[in-house]
């Protein structure tokens, strides 16, 4: 190959390997730590039938969705004694006592060049399954979309939502 051949080649390459990027399938999906308590949403979220936002109080209000303090959970662990005799739940309550939190593994976690807002979503009636899947169901929660940057861009074509890059880029 000649140089002039690479000069008039090297840009098409660049732009193959940035769309090759955008679209690679994350790395991410399937990801599904185990957590320092094995909490689980089946059974609160599903079968006990919790509002998500009893405990991720903050995502039809900011940026952020948040996790839980200890306090939330003693709600009914603590004087209601929910399952007190399950081991996870009297460490839970050790912790506690210990003013000990819950290093909790954040799960879905985007780089930080992009900017995701959940109020702007939930707002407009996206539903948490859109991103997350069945939490309901999951006994132990899993990242089930790539939530890259194609799976943002083509559900924003499709509802008309903002789409230029510094929408999730500032
Ligand atoms: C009683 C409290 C509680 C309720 C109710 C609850 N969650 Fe959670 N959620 C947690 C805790 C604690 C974690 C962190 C541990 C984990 O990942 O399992 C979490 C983690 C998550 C995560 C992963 C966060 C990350 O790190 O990426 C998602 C997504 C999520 N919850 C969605 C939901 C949805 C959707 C609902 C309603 C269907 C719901 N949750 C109901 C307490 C709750
Ligand atoms: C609204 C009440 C309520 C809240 C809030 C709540 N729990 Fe529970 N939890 C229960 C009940 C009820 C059970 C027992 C269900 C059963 O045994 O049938 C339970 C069971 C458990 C268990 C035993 C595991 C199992 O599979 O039986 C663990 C561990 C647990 N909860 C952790 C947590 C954590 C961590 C939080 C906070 C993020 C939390 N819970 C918040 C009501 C609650
Ligand atoms: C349009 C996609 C989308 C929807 C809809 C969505 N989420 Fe998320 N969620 C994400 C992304 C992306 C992240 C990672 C954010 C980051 O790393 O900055 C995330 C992270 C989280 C986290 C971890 C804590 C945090 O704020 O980063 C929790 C908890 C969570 N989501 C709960 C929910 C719940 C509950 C709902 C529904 C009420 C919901 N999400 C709806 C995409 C979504
Ligand atoms: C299920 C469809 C869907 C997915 C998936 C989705 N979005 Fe959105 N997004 C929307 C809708 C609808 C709006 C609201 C637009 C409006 O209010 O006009 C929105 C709004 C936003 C906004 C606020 C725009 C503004 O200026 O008001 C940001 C930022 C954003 N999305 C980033 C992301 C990112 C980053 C991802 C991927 C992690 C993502 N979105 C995935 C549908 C989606
Ligand atoms: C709706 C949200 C959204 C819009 C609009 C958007 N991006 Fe992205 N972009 C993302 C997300 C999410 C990622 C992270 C992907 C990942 O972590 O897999 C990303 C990643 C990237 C990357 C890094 C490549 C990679 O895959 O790691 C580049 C470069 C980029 N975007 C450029 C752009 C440009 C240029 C535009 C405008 C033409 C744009 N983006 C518009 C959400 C968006």
């Amino acid at each position: 190959m000649n140089t002039q051949t690479l000069k008039a080649t090297l840009p098409l390459l660049l732009v193959v390997g940035l769309v090759y990027l955008i679209l690679s399938p994350s790395k991410y999906v399937g990801y599904a730590p185990e957590q320092p308590i094995p909490y689980n949403h089946k059974l609160h979220a599903g079968d006990l039938k919790i509002d998500c936002r009893y405990c991720h109080v903050a995502v039809d209000k900011s940026a952020h969705a948040t996790v839980p303090p200890s306090a939330t959970c003693m709600n009914c662990h603590g004087i209601l004694n929910a399952a007190s005799n399950h081991p996870d739940v009297q460490k839970m309550k050790r912790w506690y006592e210990e003013k000990k939190p819950i290093q909790w593994i954040k799960i879905h976690d985007q780089p930080d060049f992009v900017f995701f807002n959940h109020a702007a979503h939930i707002n407009r009636g996206v539903d948490c399954s859109k991103c997350h899947g069945m939490i309901p169901e999951m006994e132990k929660v899993m990242q089930v979309e790539s939530l890259n940057m194609g799976y943002c861009v083509n559900c924003h074509r499709e509802n008309n939502a903002p789409n230029d890059c510094s929408t999730c880029h500032r």
